[in-house]
């Protein structure tokens, strides 16, 4: 049931109230998650991608951006030194990588599970259902499936021809496999006005998801999109307090671009509704490779670094670094 109605949204959009906004939506954070972040270790395991999405700098005719695949080994060496430094959730990400089988993803999520008390998400991209389905059989607790935008016209355009439906039907058999599932959009995509941000909001909450991800876009220089503006960080934490008061239960990160874009933005982020940081745990080696955008890793960190640099600012800001797995909380039960 949405407690606000479009009114209510377009206006605090428009900029009106903005204190208000996000105190409201700070309380309903603090109401079901209380003062705890929940930390997400990302290790991006393969930067190869196959897609031709407009904004992102991983796009397959990219031919500057130099390629890597980790090997199962290192896959797994990362998980552990991530879950030793205290991470209780591994993210899995990658590009569109089809050179990975349904079996070699299945056996690291089934020894990342029996080897430590993690839950495991999934961000693989379009893999096919049957593929879901057995990971979920193999011990994976989440998946991350992005619309970017859930404008269709708008989506075919920024992801190359792609089409939405099937991005949709697929984020839906996710959700009935019995995963937790994440989404999310990119905030302000050229030619992504106010009626269509309006609609990104509504359209993400109606799909009931468990993580809602909304971070500003930042234009890479070696992608269709690179002369463009990038994203309104205001806009970007109204949407996030948004979404946070319209889905009261969901995970939502304070997202790695908002922190490319300004680290101070980030924090913010986190008072304003944000209950989740995604810190990069990727090897030293690879992490400056993964260039989606302009800034999404410091090359200059060590990998556990980057967790505890996540944890310093979370205590810095007065909130709690948590250890638990951070499930959403879709009944208000706290684990
Ligand atoms: N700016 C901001 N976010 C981006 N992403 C991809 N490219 C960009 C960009 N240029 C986001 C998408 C993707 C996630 C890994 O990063 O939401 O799903
Ligand atoms: Fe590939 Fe994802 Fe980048 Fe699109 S956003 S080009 S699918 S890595």
């Amino acid at each position: 049931m949405h407690t606000i109605n479009e009114q209510d949204i377009l206006t605090y959009l428009l900029g009106v109230n903005d204190a208000e906004l996000f105190e409201r939506a700070n309380d309903i954070k603090v109401q079901r998650f209380g003062d705890e972040i929940f930390l997400r270790a990302i290790i991006e395991f393969s930067n190869v991608c196959d897609k031709k999405c407009h904004y992102c700098g991983l796009r397959a005719p990219n031919g500057k951006t130099e390629r890597y695949r980790m090997t199962k080994e290192d896959i797994l060496d990362a998980a552990a030194l991530a879950t030793s430094e205290g991470a209780a959730t591994i993210v899995l990400q990658s590009g569109d990588d089809f050179s990975y089988s349904t079996e070699d993803i299945g056996s690291l999520i089934q020894e990342i599970k029996s080897s430590h008390d993690v839950a495991v998400t999934l961000s693989l991209g379009d893999r096919g259902l049957d593929e879901y389905a057995y990971w979920h059989d193999c011990g994976a607790d989440r998946c991350l499936l992005k619309l970017e935008v859930t404008n269709p016209r708008l989506y075919k355009r920024f992801r190359g021809g792609e089409d939405f439906s099937s991005r949709l039907h697929k984020i839906k058999f996710l959700q009935h496999l019995g995963y937790e599932v994440g989404s999310g959009v990119i905030v302000g995509l050229p030619d992504a006005d106010l009626i269509s941000t309006l609609r990104d909001i509504l359209f993400i909450t109606d799909l009931d998801l468990d993580m809602i991800a909304a971070g500003p876009f930042i234009p890479h220089p070696q992608t269709p999109l690179a002369d463009m503006e990038h994203g309104c960080i205001d806009l970007s934490h109204r949407m996030t307090a948004l979404l946070r008061i319209l889905n009261p239960h969901a995970n939502i990160p304070a997202t790695s671009a908002l922190g490319a874009l300004d680290s101070d933005s980030q924090k913010l982020g986190l008072l304003r509704g944000c209950n989740v940081l995604m810190p990069s745990m990727t090897p030293e080696r690879h992490r400056s490779d993964y260039t989606i955008y302009p800034g999404k890793n410091a090359s200059n960190i060590d990998i556990t670094d980057s967790l505890k640099l996540a944890k310093d600012m979370i205590s810095a800001l007065g909130l709690v670094p948590s250890s638990s797995k951070g499930f959403s909380r879709r009944n208000n039960v706290h684990e």
